[in-house]
């Protein structure tokens, strides 16, 4: 493993003691606009789904309860959830029809029981909170001794969202739908994000006040600011100072433009960490991948989940690596490698293809248009050319010939092949498994090979070479195949066959 990666994962670092008695990630909302049979907080930026990021940032808050609230799709995300080793233990609450977000916390509170202290309430589709922003409304919250605090932004386009209504003095009055709202409230720019900090017990007795005589016909959590207000108790707001962090996942343009910021953060990250990535829109970058110190990203590379690579190393261009572990000094050029190990030192591609079990050693190599699947090769050993080697275990020092091909599978059943240190195989092999060849032996070029060597054996697997001498002479007259012969044996009258002559 190298030493020291980068750390790569999605969030800023873990704020101290929050102080945070809950979070509530509201997730269970239909997302029409997805077109899409998966649930919508299911649908994935960098390698994890939209729900793992928000409650990863809400988990950063160390809360004593952390609680998802889920309707559509609630089996599939319930099991993503029940499953997911990266994440604390979920509470989840199931709201079965979706009549507000108001409704929707009345429905988390229904499974925890009344919480006391500082609740924060979060959206299942909104992946690109940090935790210090969570950190800092939780914070302003408590040292305000607010009821309520709502996480605000300023966007150009406010259409959709609810406004922020303010008095003369500035302070928070209420949240106005825009479905309810009049030409000056629609004019307003300053947005609620969906995101706040309650009072445990503000928020449970206002849920149960919720009215839903509003446009939508539904429980509106927003209304708990006015109740509050209207019960003459503090309310205040954090502004956002990145908009983009409050920014939902409506439809699949959406989560193509925040997977783009997410991936600037994380290639930033990777930078800022040592790592020199020549081009970071065309390189992408899982969550959860790590990467050494000294290494390069070269243009056209994709870090899938899980990829750890070490230091010094030279990945790219137009390569994917999905959950490989490169070690110190390797490069890749060029190729696809899933679930490989890829040594110290070693070479691979370009035009590699290393399936899942690959695993090349130190210095070893794979060369262009070889294709390797659950086999180890050795340290320094090199296959670098246009091979198949497949349940196979090369030693040391081995050179693969060109062309080389370990017949696996025999329609039925797949069989090893094990060769030994210092093996030359010649050009053009085809090892037939299950087969052993012993250490330093030889295998003559074209062989194939259907028996075992012994060490030091040569072995030559293949017809015997005839010779038809001169014979495009008299079976290919009047080709050029024929004059060249002609004139070049025209010049070495030694060699020819005299009865053939014309
Ligand atoms: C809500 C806010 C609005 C804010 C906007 C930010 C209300 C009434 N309005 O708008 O002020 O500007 O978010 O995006 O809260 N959800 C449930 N159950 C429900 C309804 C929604 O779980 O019954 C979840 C959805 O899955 C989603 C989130 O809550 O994750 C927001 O729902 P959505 O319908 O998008 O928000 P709006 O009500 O339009
Ligand atoms: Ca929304």
């Amino acid at each position: 493993m190298p030493p020291r990666p980068a750390d790569l994962t999605s969030q800023a670092a873990v704020p101290a003691s929050t102080g945070v008695a809950a979070v509530i990630v509201l997730a269970a909302g239909q997302g029409t606009r997805m077109k899409s049979k998966r649930p919508k907080v299911l649908h994935e930026l960098a390698g994890k789904p939209l729900i793992w990021h928000a409650l990863a940032s809400a988990a950063a808050l160390r809360p004593a309860t952390l609680v998802a609230v889920l309707g559509h799709g609630r089996d599939e995300v319930g099991s993503f959830l029940a499953e997911a080793t990266d994440l604390p233990k979920v509470t989840t609450a199931i709201q079965d029809e979706q009549k507000g977000t108001g409704h929707a916390c009345a429905c988390a509170l229904e499974v925890t029981g009344a919480l006391s202290g500082t609740v924060i309430v979060t959206y299942g589709d909104v992946p690109l909170l940090l935790p210090g922003t969570l950190q800092r409304l939780a914070d302003v919250h408590t040292t305000s001794g607010n009821a309520v605090t709502v996480l605000t932004a300023t966007v150009p386009n406010p259409t959709g969202y609810g406004r922020i209504i303010r008095d003369d003095a500035g302070a928070l009055v209420k949240i106005v739908e825009q479905k309810d709202a009049d030409d000056t409230q629609r004019a307003i720019t300053e947005i609620n994000s969906g995101v706040y900090a309650f009072d445990g017990d503000v928020l449970s007795d206002a849920l149960g006040r919720l009215s839903d005589k509003n446009a939508a016909g539904e429980r509106y959590l927003t209304d708990v600011v006015g109740i509050a207000k209207h019960d003459g108790r503090p309310v205040g707001s954090v502004h956002a100072d990145d908009a983009v962090e409050t920014e939902g996942v409506n439809d699949r343009v959406q989560l193509a433009e925040l997977a783009r910021v997410l991936n600037a953060r994380l290639v930033r990250r990777a930078q800022l960490a040592g790592v020199t990535v020549h081009d970071p829109a065309t390189t992408w970058v899982h969550a959860d991948v790590t990467i050494g110190a000294d290494t390069q990203i070269l243009p056209g590379t994709q870090l899938t989940a899980g990829t750890v690579i070490g230091e010094g190393c030279s990945i790219g261009p137009d390569t994917t690596l999905s959950a490989c572990t490169v070690a110190d000094g390797a490069t890749v050029v060029r190729s696809h490698a899933d679930q490989a190990v890829i040594g110290a030192g070693a070479q691979v591609g370009p035009f590699s293809y290393l399936r899942p079990g690959a695993v090349l050693e130190a210095k070893a190599k794979a060369g262009a248009f070889v294709e390797i699947k659950k086999s180890v090769v050795g340290p320094g050993s090199k296959v670098p050319h246009l091979s198949y080697i497949g349940d196979t275990t090369i030693g040391a020092g081995v050179n693969i010939g060109a062309g080389t091909i370990t017949a696996n599978y025999d329609g039925d059943h797949k069989y090893p092949t094990v060769i030994g240190d210092q093996v030359f195989v010649g050009s053009d092999s085809t090892l037939v498994a299950p087969v052993t060849l012993g250490d330093g032996a030889y295998v003559a070029a074209g062989s194939t090979v259907t028996d075992d060597l012994g060490p030091g054996d040569l072995g030559i697997a293949r017809g015997r070479q005839h010779v038809a001498p001169a014979w495009v002479l008299r079976k290919r007259v009047g080709t050029k195949a024929a004059a060249a012969a002609q004139s070049a044996l025209a010049d070495e009258p030694v060699h020819l066959p005299t009865r053939d002559k014309p």
